[in-house]
């Protein structure tokens, strides 16, 4: 049975229920995090707080919780839930108003939920244990704030569904200048001559956690060249490797897009090298 916290008590996930006036069921007006646990311990906590923080600025959401109290909650959830391999789901919306208006009501109470779910164990940079994903294409049709990791993820939804009806599960979107963006629910790495690269953070993706600290322990450890640039769907296509990044994977390869292969098509010499080293180095602080 999975506990949940939501509105100040710890409840079993079934019995947890928010009013239908809450603005996150009507507007999906609320932020959310995903952050990943391996036996109790949080990745990357200080990284998710600070975009928690930056999502509810911008959308101006004001909040009770510390940064310490919401470090408590998710060290009980963790614990009630067997402390396994964990991916704890936080969200926070704008709370509950008896009248449905587009413009923000002052001073509701905001809502917080929180669960966990299991994640997968890491693969260790094994190219026997990591899924090999297949993707496909599309035009990223999404809004110009998805540097926000808000609720409100349809565009992101219809995305991921185009990637499942294609037979792939994922998708690489590209703006209408075919600059890669990200993917439907990842960031993206590409490797060409031993040049790992990502595209620059703007409105158009999420500044995935995952994604910085791959940059970070790349750049300490490894004697990898690492930018952050925009990279063309034809560089994209002619990459010897392309890896998706989040929370819940950290690093896993695609091995081909659009039906053609990535490199050999096989999980690539650099993203063993580079998982590996985030198995090393995952627990790490980084801020
Ligand atoms: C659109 C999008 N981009 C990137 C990511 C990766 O972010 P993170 O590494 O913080 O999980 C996610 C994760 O859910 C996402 O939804």
């Amino acid at each position: 049975m999975t506990i949940a916290f939501l509105n100040d008590e710890f409840v079993p996930l079934e019995e947890a229920k928010i009013s239908p006036m809450d603005r996150g069921f009507l507007f999906g007006d609320g932020i959310y995090e995903v952050i990943p646990s391996y036996g109790g311990k949080l990745i990357g906590l200080d990284l998710h707080l600070a975009r928690l923080e930056n999502g509810l600025n911008e959308i101006g959401i004001n909040t009770p919780w510390s940064r310490g109290q919401l470090t408590d909650i998710f060290t009980e959830l963790m614990k009630r839930n067997g402390n396994g391999n964990l991916g704890i789901y936080l969200q926070i919306t704008r709370g509950v108003t008896m009248k449905r208006n587009h413009a923000f009501p002052a001073n509701t109470a905001p809502t917080l939920f929180a669960y966990t779910f299991d994640i997968p164990a890491p693969v260790s940079g094994d190219p026997d244990k990591v899924t090999h994903w297949k993707v496909t294409t599309r035009q990223d049709l999404r809004w110009q704030r998805c540097h926000i990791k808000s609720t409100s993820l349809l565009g992101n939804v219809l995305h991921m569904m185009e990637g499942v009806n294609d037979g792939g599960g994922e998708i690489l979107l590209f703006d209408a200048n075919n600059q890669l963006t990200e993917a439907a629910a990842c960031n993206v790495f590409v490797v060409h001559n031993n040049e790992v690269k990502t595209p620059p953070l703007d409105q158009h993706k999420l500044a995935g956690v995952t994604r910085d600290m791959a940059l970070q322990i790349l750049r300490a450890h490894s004697s990898l060249e690492v930018l952050e640039t925009q990279i063309t769907k034809d560089e994209v296509l002619a990459a010897d490797e392309v890896w998706l990044s989040s929370s819940t994977k950290e690093l896993e390869p695609v091995v081909s897009i659009d039906g053609d292969p990535v490199g050999d098509g096989s999980p690539g010499p650099i993203w063993a090298q580079a998982q590996s080293l985030f198995d090393l180095h995952r627990f790490d602080h980084f801020e």
